[in-house]
């Protein structure tokens, strides 16, 4: 008998008839995602093709290798992966950790704590070390803490989206070998918009994201291994305990065997293939000036309009930026009504600085003085309302 003939009747219980979708346009400038680069769009929105076609195969080298570039970096294991950038964060920990090895990481917001939390579902035995959200960590503590605990590996974020500190790099690679130690970092919001070295810092394993300095929607978390950590990496007892992200297996398809292990999302490489060469096209060194230069026009005009930065100058990030809410006004309401009324988004504080910061992301495509204009327009013409509201006695209640 035909399997497909007796049936069951079709439930509707869940069936819905819905407008084709109408997003409206955005101006993002959160902490991500940014804007993606109108070529991106066209790019993601061309027919798809297979996985093993030649071409894509062509175009996956020439992803891997504008990612090297982007990061500067001659690893030989360089690959997006399938993921957004917490994926890749997995990946640079579940491929090195071992069960019981020592990870210490170095906290100074919501995306260390992120990393401590991975690391010890890896049966990693971890140890951190904390800064105040907004500060940075000084190579002396770094070494303290790294003689102290002995770890196999430092994790660290160079970009904190969740407080605008930039992590200064200066001798961590080294202080790191010397204690026999991968380094691995986080470059979720400094790849494409601020200065990134990996070889010459001596970074052992990092990671990144598609949505933000890169101009592409989410989807892809880069991802990146030096020679230290691929050795560690191939000394391990046991398995790598995540299928999806095994490098040793993922290698078979990003390397030159070409074996397939899950179907790639192929569009989101065209976008990230646009993404990387509009970034090479304008150059690394343009990208971030770009990034610096429009970070420091929204930071004077902030300044200029009263309002206080979080983040000390010298370490603050070109691609966001922390805003201090001033006393009194619902930081909360103002954010919705640059959403609603004007179709702004930038973003509100997270853990530590929850209610107390606005965040706002220059990065990518939407690191451009008009955005900054409009933006400091905005606050100038606008919060005043808020402050004023604010600052309203209360009525008397009977
Ligand atoms: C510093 C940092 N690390 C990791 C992540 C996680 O990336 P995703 O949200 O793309 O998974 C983010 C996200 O914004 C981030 O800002």
């Amino acid at each position: 008998m035909d399997q497909f003939q007796s049936l069951p009747p079709v439930s509707t219980s869940h069936r819905r008839r819905l407008e084709p979708i109408n997003t409206p346009d955005r101006l993002l400038l959160g902490p991500g995602p940014s804007n993606a680069h109108p070529t991106v769009l066209q790019a993601l929105s061309r027919t798809p093709i297979g996985h093993l076609d030649p071409l894509y195969v062509e175009l996956m080298g020439e992803v891997q290798e504008l990612l090297r570039y982007a990061w500067q970096t001659d690893n030989r294991l360089t690959i997006p992966m399938s993921g957004t950038g917490s994926a890749a964060m997995e990946a640079t920990l579940a491929n090195t950790v071992e069960p019981g090895d020592k990870v210490l990481v170095a906290i100074k917001g919501y995306f260390g704590l992120r990393l401590a939390d991975m690391a010890g579902r890896y049966r990693a035995d971890v140890v951190t070390i904390e800064r105040p959200w907004g500060e940075a960590f000084s190579l002396e503590e770094l070494e303290e803490a790294l003689a102290t605990h002995r770890p196999a590996i430092l994790a660290m974020v160079h970009a904190e989206t969740s407080t605008g500190i930039c992590q200064p790099m200066d001798g961590i690679g080294a202080l790191c070998r010397n204690y026999d130690c991968l380094l691995l970092l986080d470059t979720v919001t400094s790849l494409g918009g601020v200065p990134l070295f990996l070889d010459d810092w001596g970074v052992d394993l990092a990671y990144s994201c598609s949505q933000k300095g890169l101009s592409c929607p989410p989807g892809l978390g880069p991802f990146t291994m030096g020679p230290r950590a691929e050795a560690k990496m191939m000394a391990r007892q046991g398995k790598v305990p995540n299928w999806y992200l095994d490098v040793t297996l993922l290698n078979q398809y990003w390397g030159s065997d070409r074996v397939y292990h899950h179907t790639a999302p192929v569009n989101m490489n065209f976008g990230m293939r646009e993404a990387l060469r509009l970034l090479a096209e304008e150059g690394l060194e343009n990208a971030w000036a770009r990034h610096r230069s429009n970070a420091e026009r929204l930071w004077s005009g902030l300044e200029s309009l009263g309002l206080e930065l979080h983040a000390p100058e010298h370490l603050r990030l070109p691609t966001l930026t922390t805003v201090r809410i001033p006393d009194g006004v619902d930081g909360k309401a103002f954010s919705l009504h640059l959403l609603n009324k004007h179709g702004i988004e930038v973003g509100g504080g997270l853990g530590a600085l929850a209610g107390k910061v606005w965040r706002i992301g220059l990065m990518g495509y939407n690191s451009r003085p008009e955005n900054v204009d409009r933006l400091l327009n905005l606050f100038e013409t606008e919060l005043p309302a808020f402050k004023a509201q604010a600052e309203r006695p209360v009525a008397a209640v009977a």
